[in-house]
C-alpha cells in the first residue's frame, strides 16, 4: 500500500466522448513504465489525471493509500514531478534558474548542490549560463527533465514518481541513450518510479520494465515488453504495417516498419 500510485476505474469525458475509459493502473516504486499508444489515445490526458492536474469524472487516483485530493499541494510536489509534452515557457531565464524551479517544494534545502548534481547527471552542465529560450528543442527537453528530477531529489537521490511526456522526442541518439540509461539506473536505486510516454517503441523495449498500451482512452495491453510489443497486437492497435524482431544483443523485441 505504501509505495503505490493507483488509478481505479478512472473515466474522463468530454461531452459524449470518453477521453479515458475505466482505467486501472498501479505504478510501484522502482519500476520504469512506458505509456504507449497512437496519437490522441489519451496518454497525456492520463498523465494529467495521474499527477492530480485533472480530476476524473469518476474513479480515483491514490498515492500511498491516500486520494490525490487529500494531499496538500506542497506534499504532493515533493512526491511527484511532471515534465509535460510542451513546456510553454516563453520568457528569458538562465538554464540553472529553470532547473532550480524544481526546488520550490524544498525551500532552502541544498538548492545549489542539488541543481549542480542533477545538471551534471543530465548533461545540462554544458548549458550553464545560457538563456533557456535560446536553446534548441532537444536542449530545452534536457533542461525540463533536469527540472523535474531536481524536484524529487533529497539525501543524494531521487524519491517518488517521475512522469515524463515524450522526453526523448527531440533528443539525438546519444542523448536518448544517456537519458534512458540514467532513468533506469536511478529507478534501480529503489526509491524512484518512472512513468514515461514514448512513441519510440524500440526505446520502450530496451528500457521499460513494463509497457502500457492505450487506445481511444482504454488500457488495452499491460505487461512486459515481450508481451505487449507483439506483432499482432501492434498491427491491430496502431494499424501500421510492421514486423517485430528480437534485438541482436538483448532479449527484447524491436519494431521495424515495412516500406
Ligand atoms: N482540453 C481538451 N479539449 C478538447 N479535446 C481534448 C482536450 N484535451 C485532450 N483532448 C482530446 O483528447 C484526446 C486525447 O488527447 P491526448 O493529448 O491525451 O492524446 P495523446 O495520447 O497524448 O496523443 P499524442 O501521442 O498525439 O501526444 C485527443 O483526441 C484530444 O484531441
Ligand atoms: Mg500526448
Amino acid at each position: 500500500m505504501v509505495d503505490l500510485l493507483q488509478a481505479r476505474n478512472v473515466t474522463l469525458c468530454l461531452g459524449e466522448r470518453k477521453l479515458l475509459d475505466d482505467i486501472n493502473l498501479t505504478l510501484s516504486v522502482g519500476e520504469v513504465v512506458a505509456l504507449i499508444g497512437p496519437n490522441g489515445a489519451g496518454k497525456s490526458t492520463l498523465l494529467r489525471v495521474l499527477t492530480g492536474f485533472q480530476l476524473p469524472d469518476s474513479g480515483e487516483v491514490s498515492l500511498a493509500g491516500r486520494a490525490l485530493n487529500d494531499w496538500s499541494g506542497e506534499a504532493l510536489s515533493r512526491k511527484r514531478a511532471v515534465m509535460r509534452q510542451r513546456s510553454g515557457m516563453a520568457f528569458s531565464w538562465a538554464v540553472e534558474d529553470v532547473i532550480a524551479m524544481g526546488r520550490a517544494p524544498w525551500p532552502g534545502k541544498e538548492t545549489k548542490s542539488v541543481v549542480r548534481e542533477v545538471m551534471a547527471l543530465t548533461g545540462c552542465d554544458t548549458l550553464a549560463g545560457r538563456d533557456f529560450c535560446q536553446l534548441s528543442g532537444g536542449e530545452q527537453q534536457r533542461v525540463q527533465l533536469a527540472r523535474a528530477l531536481t524536484q524529487l531529489w533529497f539525501e543524494g537521490q531521487p524519491h517518488g514518481w517521475l512522469f515524463l511526456d515524450e522526453p526523448t522526442s527531440a533528443l539525438d541518439l546519444y542523448h536518448q541513450q544517456h537519458i534512458l540509461r540514467l532513468l533506469r539506473r536511478l529507478s534501480l536505486m529503489g526509491t524512484l518510479s518512472v512513468c514515461v510516454v514514448l512513441h519510440d517503441l524500440n526505446l520502450a523495449a530496451l528500457w521499460a520494465d513494463r509497457i502500457v498500451l492505450l487506445h481511444e482512452g482504454r488500457l488495452v495491453a499491460n505487461g512486459s515488453p515481450q508481451e505487449v510489443l507483439d506483432e499482432t497486437t501492434l498491427q491491430h492497435w496502431y494499424q501500421a504495417d510492421l514486423r517485430v524482431f528480437r534485438h541482436p544483443e538483448h532479449p527484447v523485441p524491436q519494431v521495424w516498419l515495412k516500406q
